[in-house]
């Protein structure tokens, strides 16, 4: 398919989780505005320090800043037929800006309510080395991989409160936004990793 795809939803919804199969049946290149935040924190880039203090609040980065990092992104040559993005945009203004500079084809909505997403994010670790990420209970890392995982910063459950009230605030509405243009497609978050895989394989197909 033409254009891109946006993967949406709150924080510890499933997003990343979840990109690495829209990637496989795609063949578009997952644009992560977090990871891509992070990365800039870990450089101490002057990107990394204008956000370090919004990410370790829960709040969102400004919208200037990250329309900046995006169209910076879209410019590189894998970006061409189209990309997933995951975790942006996060408000109206970063919609609009989106829609002038590139087609968003299908926004795919990956629906968890609030009281499952505390124990999601509290127990999310990653690996630094491949980006995987685990659940000390919903996707326990094997043994021999314990020893280097992480966790963020922001995964803890003070932090998780202030995420989850700027999706509420900031967030939701462009669900509706998107709605509103026909092209989003709600999907059932709270089955297993591997059913929503299933549900979220099946609006890929659909497209
Ligand atoms: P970002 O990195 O985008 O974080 P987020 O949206 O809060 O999303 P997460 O990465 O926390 O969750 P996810 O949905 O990817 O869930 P995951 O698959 O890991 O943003 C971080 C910060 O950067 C923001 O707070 C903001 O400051 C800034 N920022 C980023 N983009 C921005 C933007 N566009 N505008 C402004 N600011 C921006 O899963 C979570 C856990 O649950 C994992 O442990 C996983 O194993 C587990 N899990 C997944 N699915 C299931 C399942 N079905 N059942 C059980 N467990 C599951």
């Amino acid at each position: 398919m033409r254009g891109s795809i946006v993967l949406f939803g709150p924080p510890g919804a499933g997003k990343g989780t979840q990109a690495e199969i829209i990637v496989e049946m795609t063949g578009k290149p997952q644009i992560s505005t977090g990871d891509m935040l992070r990365s800039a924190v870990s450089q101490g880039s002057e990107l990394g320090l204008e956000a370090k203090g919004y990410m370790e609040s829960g709040l969102l980065v400004p919208d200037q800043v990250i329309i900046g990092l995006i169209e910076d992104r879209l410019r590189e040559s894998d970006a061409s037929n189209g990309v997933l993005f995951d975790g942006f945009p996060r408000t109206i203004p970063q919609a609009e800006a989106l829609s002038g500079i590139t087609e968003v084809s299908a926004v795919i909505s990956i629906e968890v309510p609030d009281e499952d997403i505390v124990n999601r994010i509290v127990g999310r670790r990653m690996d630094p080395e491949t980006g995987e990420i685990f659940h000390v209970s919903f996707k326990p890392p094997p043994p021999e991989l314990e020893n280097r995982l992480v966790q963020r910063k922001d995964d803890n459950e003070e932090t998780v409160r202030m995420r989850l009230s700027a999706y509420h605030d900031q967030t939701k509405p462009l669900g509706d936004w998107y709605s509103n243009m026909g092209i989003l497609t709600k999907i059932d978050g709270t089955g297993s990793i591997q059913e929503v895989s299933q549900s979220v394989a099946k609006a890929v197909r659909s497209l």
